[in-house]
């Protein structure tokens, strides 16, 4: 069976699945967009767990349980911030989407939703970002054959829209 890659317009922190991804900040310890959401909703053991990893480097992924949320673990990632696109942004943003799914694999997520990672307040373009988060999930899933399904989460219909695009 392939692995169902899909978008959809939703708040991500209702997602009744094994593991939403957090677009974090190098510090883990919550902020804006988001990040803000998921931890007004996982509540403060979010935070509290969050402040013993010590930090996440840019392109890089930390998995922690959901608490509160419907979602049994987050993974937090944290991309890069926009710069005009020639300070290595493309590639680590890849990286967020490469090493979630392989945090996922590890904890043995098999279900997990993805935010538009640095699209908010960290000013990515959606079009280029889009395309880099559905060119990565595909490429890296065949290592990753125990997730079966990868949502991306939009959070307005335009976003919804660019993905929906991509995956057609
Ligand atoms: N569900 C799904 N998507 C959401 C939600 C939600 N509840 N809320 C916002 N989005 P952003 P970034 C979308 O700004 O650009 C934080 O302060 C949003 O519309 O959350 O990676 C962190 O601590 C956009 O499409 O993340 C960092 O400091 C996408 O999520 C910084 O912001 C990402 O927007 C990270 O900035």
């Amino acid at each position: 069976m392939p692995t169902i890659l899909k978008a959809i317009a939703a708040d991500i922190t209702t997602l009744a699945i094994d593991a939403i991804v957090n677009a974090a900040n190098g510090s883990l310890q919550g902020g804006g967009g988001v990040d803000g959401a998921i931890h007004r909703a996982a509540g403060p053991d979010l935070l509290a767990e969050c402040l013993t990893l010590g930090g996440c480097a840019t392109g890089d992924a930390r998995l922690t349980r959901g608490y509160r949320l419907p979602a049994r673990y987050v993974i937090h990632t944290v991309g890069p911030v926009w710069h005009g696109g020639t300070a290595g942004e493309p590639d680590l943003l890849a990286a967020c989407y490469r090493r979630s799914l392989a945090v996922a694999a590890a904890a043995g997520v098999r279900s997990l939703a993805f935010p538009s990672i640095s699209t908010g307040i960290y000013g990515y373009p959606i079009a280029a970002a889009a395309a880099i988060a559905v060119d990565t999930v595909r490429v890296a899933l065949p290592r990753h054959p125990g997730i079966r399904e990868v949502v991306f989460c939009c959070y307005s219909p335009a976003d919804l829209a660019v993905y929906a695009a991509l995956l057609a």
